[in-house]
């Protein structure tokens, strides 16, 4: 069972919950706004009125080697959530965004907080209007697709997030085969993004863990995982090579 915690405004629900050492298992924060929202590889998370932002804390048995999937399976969760609640299928673009019609509408956060316990933040724009410039063609808020009741989606959000917990290592094999088959990333061409440099890949598959398999032009393969220090994968536009093995 899940035990719901409403703020109003807080920095960053991941930081606070982070900040409870007494939290239990299942405990969830949810605000209605961030003054200070994460994202990922250090970035921040636009986080105004119109949007879900929760953490869920999760003290799980497993070493964190165990659950190298659950960043992916997170993403499952709230794709199904956002579908039982709007009748919306999300895409995910690796390793944990959920896009409509290429826009972000969901982010999600996944932090160790050094004792063993694990945050998992969630981010839906729901109503959101007021995108910073720099995301304005980039993200989008899902009542311009559906219309968006945020009690309901938070209950089904709740269900799904309860359900995941259960999953986590005896469904691992069905939920994972769901987020490949959802992950828009898989047989496109894409760019690992390291600070300036820029190398473009061909994305094969993502394996059992959610770690992305690529190609590279000269035929050698790789496998990226999530935690990997400031490696972006951004889906390339136009043709950067041919994926026969030459460069062009
Ligand atoms: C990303 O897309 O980079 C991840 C964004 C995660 C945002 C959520 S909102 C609730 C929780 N609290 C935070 O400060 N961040 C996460």
């Amino acid at each position: 069972m899940l035990k719901l915690i409403r703020l109003e405004e807080i920095p960053s629900t991941n930081a606070a919950l982070k900040a409870m050492p007494h939290a239990e298992h299942g405990t969830v924060l949810l605000a209605k706004r961030q003054t200070a929202g994460r994202g990922r590889l250090g970035r921040s998370f636009a986080s105004p009125d119109g949007g879900l932002y929760l953490s869920l804390l999760l003290c799980r048995k497993e070493s964190p080697e165990q659950l190298l999937h659950l960043t992916p399976m997170v993403a499952v969760a709230v794709r199904r959530a956002i579908f039982d609640a709007c009748g919306l299928w999300t895409d995910i673009k690796w390793i944990n965004d959920l896009q409509v019609q290429g826009k972000k509408v969901c982010g999600i956060l996944t932090e160790l907080d050094g004792m063993g316990r694990i945050i998992v933040g969630i981010g839906i724009n729901c109503h959101t209007t007021e995108f910073p410039a720099e995301l304005k063609d980039i993200a989008a808020s899902l009542h311009e697709f559906v219309p968006v009741d945020e009690d309901a989606l938070l209950q089904a959000l709740l269900l799904r997030l309860e359900e995941l917990d259960d999953a986590l290592i005896p469904q691992k094999a069905v939920w994972m085969a769901e987020y490949a088959a959802a992950c828009i990333t898989v047989g496109r061409e894409v760019e690992l993004v390291r600070g300036d440099s820029r190398r473009p890949a061909f994305a094969e598959a993502v394996d059992e863990n959610g770690a992305l398999l690529v190609r590279f032009p000269d035929g050698t393969r790789d496998a990226i995982f999530m935690g990997e220090a400031q490696i972006k994968v951004r889906i390339a536009k136009g043709i950067p090579f041919n994926f026969e093995g030459e460069s062009i």
